[in-house]
């Protein structure tokens, strides 16, 4: 079921009655990012995805995001569907709206999975980095950065034997509003660093990810493993940045046994 909440498009899937997953998805992506995994849990879960502002069918509006804001469409869409203590599981850019939501609110949250992303701000070369990924949206047209910037996000394993499957995620990407691409490049370019407040986090807390993720590197991500108290870590073989697509039967039971564990 499709609802709008707060004019962002929310999709609702599985029993009302259970516990609430809600999935924020990666950039440049949507919702259906996380498609096998509300297909595996909805059999026992609510499962709530969207599109983040800016991306996929939600509005773009000025185009003007930040994390903050962010976390202001997640915290209103929580209102609005009065779900309690809902499971957060956001995958990079889905991450840092996650660590940003747990400082601000950690209170809400039953337990949070972190996919394939990292606590540390951008630093001056990653700035500049987006900057120049803006400046070639505005001189080439969104599909040529899509297509770079989607390939690095997935490890050779895909690459190599799913070739059909990469091509549809960078051609639906690149039909994306570039203004809202842009927003979000900038959103995280601006985003605050959360590093220090990960030894707060007092949920329980999965993390995830690909042995050949180059954007969030396993190294990266076992260091904030190991500033939360109540953390596991699950390094996913052969996969790169996108883990759930690329390794999706791997990823659920990962998350299954968490869920598990934690009486979730
Ligand atoms: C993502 O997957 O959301 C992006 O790779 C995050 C980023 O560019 O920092």
């Amino acid at each position: 079921m499709k609802k709008i909440i707060n004019e962002l498009s929310v999709f609702l899937s599985g029993n009302n009655q259970s516990r609430t997953i809600i999935f924020i998805h990666g950039f440049p992506y949507d919702h259906l990012m996380w498609k096998e995994q509300v297909e595996e849990f909805s059999k026992d879960y609510l499962c709530v995805s969207y599109d983040i502002r800016g991306l996929g069918s939600s509005p773009v509006g000025d185009g003007q995001f930040t994390v903050e804001s962010f976390v202001d469409d997640l915290e209103k869409i929580i209102e609005e569907l009065k779900t309690n203590k809902p499971i957060l599981c956001g995958l990079s850019m889905g991450g840092y709206i996650s660590l940003r939501a747990l400082e601000r609110m950690q209170e809400t949250f039953s337990a949070v999975i972190l996919c394939d992303t990292k606590s540390e701000a951008d630093n001056n070369e990653g700035k500049l980095k987006r900057a120049a990924g803006i400046k070639r949206i505005n001189e080439e047209g969104l599909a040529p950065f899509a297509k770079e910037f989607i390939s690095n996000c997935f490890g050779d394993d895909f690459k190599q034997n799913r070739k059909e499957e990469l091509q549809k995620i960078i051609g639906k990407s690149s039909q994306f509003n570039p203004v809202g691409v842009k927003g979000c490049l900038f959103a995280m370019l601006s985003r605050t660093d959360t590093t220090t407040s990960l030894s707060s986090i007092k949920i329980p807390t999965l993390i995830i990810c690909g042995e050949q993720d180059s954007l969030t590197p396993p190294p990266v991500m076992r260091d904030m493993f190991h500033r939360i108290s109540k953390a596991d870590f699950a390094e996913i073989p052969k996969a790169g940045h996108m883990t759930p697509i690329e390794n999706p039967q791997l990823v659920n039971k990962t998350i299954r046994d968490f869920l598990v564990k934690n009486n979730l």
